[in-house]
């Protein structure tokens, strides 16, 4: 009945708000943790400036005035602050945004995105990252903060797993490419540790930590993300052996407007693939 099916909208509703507040709690909680890494990321363009403007003092105060080559520093300090206004606008964005904004997104720009987050850990826990980007661009249908934080929850699972098989070094490999039934694809697999056979089932539980200080809520809040995608999201053993491989895959645009034309009468001299 009508009143059954608003009913089921409202509780819907209620499960999308719930679902949108759980994931602005844990990008604020991932944000902290990473601080350091941020504070980095922060201080290259800043540093930069700093060296630059001083070069320029120099060059006024010693009256070696050379228009080009004080130009050269000068825009150069200009592009680097606009460098430390982007990462400070994309912080913001990922920590305000909460309803979900679906658009066509890079896959590779949302991996790029995500890895800058780690740069700073990786390096200290000697971690390389072996990327192995499709080299078309893959369209994606996706809120791109809400994947983002997918990526840095995998991510941060990979390294967390890493640092903990004490490894001399790790590996983390992203892989991304199209699959035969038009999804895009990120695989990210890790050299850390692997979970326990027992543990496969429990991945996705909200709470399920095998760490002193997991919130065992990143997997779970993953997992809803893309159901809300319409995409994949799986855990397994890693094939190289030792390690654990994560897949996401999320309908690429071209699959979406396909489906969608589908549903409306065909029409002559049509789209072609390509
Ligand atoms: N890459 C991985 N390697 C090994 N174990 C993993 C990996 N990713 C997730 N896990 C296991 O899944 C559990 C749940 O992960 P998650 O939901 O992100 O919560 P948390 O990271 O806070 O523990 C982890 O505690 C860990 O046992
Ligand atoms: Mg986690």
């Amino acid at each position: 009945t009508l009143r059954d099916i608003t009913e089921r909208k409202r509780t819907e509703e209620a499960g999308r708000q719930h679902q949108a507040e759980l994931a602005h709690v844990l990008r604020v909680a991932t944000i902290e943790h990473m601080a350091s890494g941020l504070a980095h990321e922060l201080n290259q363009p800043l540093t930069a400036i700093a060296n630059e403007v001083e070069a320029c003092a120099t060059y006024v105060r010693e009256g070696k005035l050379e228009p080009p080559r004080l130009l050269a520093l000068l825009e150069h300090a200009g592009a680097e602050a606009l460098r430390a206004g982007e990462i400070v606008h994309h912080l913001r964005e990922f920590v305000q945004r909460s309803p979900a904004r679906i658009e066509t997104t890079d896959l590779s720009k949302v991996v790029h995105n995500a890895i800058q987050w780690f740069v700073r850990e990786m390096e200290q826990a000697q971690i390389t990252v072996r990327l192995e980007l499709a080299s078309q661009e893959l369209r994606v249908f996706a809120d791109r903060i809400q994947i983002e934080q997918v990526i840095v929850n995998i991510l941060q699972n990979a390294i967390d797993a890493i640092r903990e098989a004490t490894h001399d070094t790790g590996e983390i490999r992203i892989h991304t490419s199209r699959t035969d039934d038009g999804m895009g694809e990120v695989t990210i697999s890790d050299t850390g540790t692997g979970f326990r056979a027992g543990a496969a089932e429990r991945l996705y539980e909200p709470f399920f930590t095998t760490k002193p200080q997991g919130m065992g809520m990143g997997l779970a809040i993953s997992r809803s993300i893309v159901e809300l995608h319409q995409g994949r999201l799986s855990v397994a053993p890693s094939a190289a052996g030792a390690g654990t491989a994560v897949r996401l895959a999320l309908p690429l645009e071209e699959r979406v407007l396909r489906l969608t034309s589908a549903h409306s009468p065909p029409h002559k001299g049509g789209r072609h693939d390509g």
